[in-house]
């Protein structure tokens, strides 16, 4: 079968490499690539966000038996909703189950309505009445922005003057856009163990009657070592976490992952695709910090390759809602990705920087985000640039073989953080 794979991140390419590795796929197509997946895909410059243009691309091309949709905006859009009309097989949830992403407010209130365990909050679209909450309220206190934001629409303001500043730049200055037409304040959730807190991704398989977690992985999200500067997409991730084990996997299931199943049914809203569940362990067991309707970016590019079960088996029983006939098997061990960026990410950077890439070590995955290739030179073309992913038997052993890689890989103004797989990890 020939499979069109939507989107242009690291993340796609971890998926074009584990479709890849199916015996039944025949040609990969990626809506809209990258140099990395133009190495084995057919690349088609189409806009996925224009859901009409997309569905008419696929109506004449009907070798794609196919689509699998990554990204999140295409899917907040209705692009399965607009394939699946057409007639043609998709991976990835229908707009309205979508929102539990696109929307922080209709999350919430999900949870709330479910007993499921997340932070206390409160929603306003009121910019007066939000002022009032925040300054009758605790510090620090969280904000959000309700709707998609690159994964920047969430301050954490320490004190009421971070506060008040943040609520003018969402509400009033809208810094994000209509994103922030309504805003979501939440209590700050403290882990149990560590500063600022231990925060886990739990990326599932589900068709709406069964829902089955793929191995657990752990995000850092600012942009420089030690959680200091910015949030960005993700700096790096790794897989096992430590503190995720079977008594969690079971209590997270039981209070989390079947109760939101349930009530995402419950609001006739079936939810069929990756549901991912971005976890605090805190004090009073797990919470949810965020849900995304789509994989991770880069948790996908280390919880792939420990995939042994054929990826496109998956995603078609996950579309024939026969996901429980289906035994998923995971490769014990570790597996660790170094994102390399371009200097001054997560805000203003420059694109163009010739890539230079040394022999790299047998069994480096390299996950291409931001490149193109231009008369035959592969150059940096985004924020977050390459994906050094590295397996070993532990953490440890995968981070030293990751690290002794990205060394023989430079572009002018790379940077990268050097504490990837350290945090929660005695050693480092
Ligand atoms: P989100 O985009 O919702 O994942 O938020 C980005 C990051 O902000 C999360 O990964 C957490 O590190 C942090 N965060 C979000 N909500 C909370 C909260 N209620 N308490 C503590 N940290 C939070
Ligand atoms: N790495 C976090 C995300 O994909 O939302």
């Amino acid at each position: 079968m020939n499979v069109l794979i939507i989107g242009n991140g690291g993340r796609e390419h971890a998926i074009a490499q584990a479709l890849k590795k199916s015996p039944r796929v025949e040609k990969l197509y990626c809506m809209k690539g990258n140099a990395g997946i133009a190495e084995i895909a057919t690349l088609v410059d189409v806009d996925y966000c224009d859901v009409k243009a997309v569905g008419d691309w696929v109506d004449a091309h009907p070798e794609i038996g196919y689509t699998v949709i990554a990204p999140d905006d295409p899917l907040a859009l209705g692009l399965a909703d607009e394939l699946e009309s057409r007639g043609h097989r998709v991976f990835g949830p229908n707009k309205r189950a979508a929102e539990i992403e696109s929307s922080k407010a209709f999350a919430k209130a999900l949870m709330k309505k479910y007993g499921i365990p997340t932070a206390a909050y409160e929603t306003f679209e009121d910019y007066n009445a939000a002022l009032a909450y925040v300054r009758a309220g605790k510090f620090p206190v969280v904000l959000k922005a309700d709707g998609l934001a690159l994964g920047k629409g969430v301050l954490i303001c320490e004190n009421l003057h971070e506060a008040e500043e943040g609520l003018k730049q969402i509400m009033l200055d809208k810094a994000f856009g209509a994103a922030g037409n309504t805003i979501v304040i939440e209590e700050f959730l403290r882990g149990k163990e560590f500063e600022p807190g231990e925060e886990v991704s739990v990326l599932t398989f589900t068709d709406g009657k069964a829902i089955v977690p793929m191995v657990a992985s752990c995000d850092h999200k600012r942009a420089y070592d030690g959680d200091k500067g910015l949030n960005t997409g993700g700096m790096g991730t790794f897989t096992p976490c430590p503190f995720y084990d079977a008594a969690a996997e079971k209590e997270v299931m039981e209070n989390i992952l079947l109760p939101t199943m349930r009530a995402m049914n419950a609001e006739g809203r079936p939810f069929k695709g990756v549901l991912y569940f971005g976890l605090m362990r805190t004090d009073e067991g797990y919470k949810v910090v965020e849900y995304n309707a789509r994989f991770g970016d880069p948790e996908t590019q280390v919880v792939l390759p420990m995939l042994k079960t054929d990826l496109l088996d998956i995603f078609e029983a996950v579309t024939d809602e026969r996901l429980s006939e289906l035994k998923i098997e995971w490769e014990e061990g570790a597996c660790v990705c170094v994102v390399l960026a371009s200097g001054g990410y997560p805000e203003k950077y420059e694109k163009g920087k010739q890539i230079e890439i040394g022999a790299l070590d047998e069994g480096i995955l390299l996950a291409h985000a931001g490149t193109k290739r231009e008369n035959g030179v592969l150059k940096t073309n985004g924020g977050r640039v390459l994906g050094v992913c590295a397996k070993g038997n532990t953490v440890e052993e995968a981070r030293e073989k990751a690290y002794r890689n990205v060394e023989k890989i430079s572009f002018e103004g790379m940077h990268y953080r050097r504490d990837i797989g350290v945090k929660y990890n005695k050693k480092g």
